[in-house]
């Protein structure tokens, strides 16, 4: 099963992210959550401790890597270097496994634009591609806001789209501007996740300003969230209201993805 979570910047997604990448862990299942953000922060969200913090660092800076891979140095333009390198051995080799959680931090990736054409951005996009093609129990990939950054091949083989939202107006025009990129590029199974929600009537507007979406589940404002934060703990032992939603929202995924499995 394959997720990507996307939405407008600071709505949620790295908490929904680090949420679901927990929940399906402690279900037992092998979950490989992927921080796809310029500055990665799912491994905090997370829980991961001090150590393992400083011990992660993105694809996208690890400048060896991608000169032994592609044959030239980051920042090089024009110059030869290969367009497919080798990426299989990374996933496995350069992630960190915590509670259950594998997580992968590839930095900044422009996957679907002509981007730059350079070393590190054809190690990343190879990469971006072979994560879509493996077989892991459960992919969760973390982006940055939009869906600009996904490409073609995403369309095929990401199960569900979850957008999040916050109640205003601002974040539902993003989730309006997201689906009509997702439908440019033929990707139909976009699920909207309200966030923050602090009563009905907060729910009931995201029901109403996006009623071609299906609403996925709804995840409650709780100032624990921020806590979490402060005392470097994750949301997910933290806030009980919040691992409630996301258990309902994680078991709600399955049964879609099952149903269309078989649709
Ligand atoms: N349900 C919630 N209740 C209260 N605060 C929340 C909730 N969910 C997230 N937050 C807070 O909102 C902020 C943004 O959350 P988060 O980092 O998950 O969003 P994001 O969409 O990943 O942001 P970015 O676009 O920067 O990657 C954080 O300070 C987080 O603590
Ligand atoms: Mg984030």
């Amino acid at each position: 099963m394959k997720l990507a979570v996307a939405g407008k910047g600071g709505v949620g997604k790295t908490t929904l992210a680090a949420l679901l990448a927990q929940v399906y862990a402690d279900k037992g299942r092998d979950v490989l959550a992927v921080d796809a953000d310029p500055s990665p922060c799912l491994a905090g969200a997370l829980g991961f401790p001090p150590d393992m913090l400083e011990e992660l660092c993105p694809i996208s800076e690890m400048d060896d890597l991608i000169h032994e891979r592609t044959g030239a140095k980051p920042g090089t333009v024009g110059g030869f270097f290969t367009l497919n390198p080798r990426v299989d051995d990374i996933p496995d080799r350069f992630s960190v496994k915590h509670r259950g959680v594998r997580l992968l931090e590839m930095g900044s990736v422009d996957i679907g634009g002509l981007g730059c054409i350079c070393p590190e951005s054809a190690l990343l996009k190879t990469l971006f591609n072979h994560l879509l093609f493996r077989k892991d129990d459960v992919l969760i990939l973390d982006m940055y806001a939009g869906v600009e950054h996904l490409g073609r091949a995403t369309v095929d083989f990401v199960d569900a789209l979850l957008v999040v939202a916050e109640p205003t107006r601002r974040s539902v025009g993003t989730v309006k501007q997201i689906k009509k990129l997702a439908n440019d590029i033929g990707l139909n199974q976009m699920r909207l996740v309200g966030n923050k929600i602090l009563n009905k009537d907060e729910e009931a507007f995201l029901r109403s300003e996006a009623p071609e979406i299906g609403l996925l589940g709804i995840m409650p404002g709780d100032s624990a969230v921020q806590e979490a934060d402060r005392l470097g703990l994750a949301v997910y032992d933290h806030v009980p209201s919040l691992r409630k939603a996301s258990e309902e929202i994680a078991e709600r995924i399955v049964s879609i993805v099952k149903i269309e499995d078989n649709g």
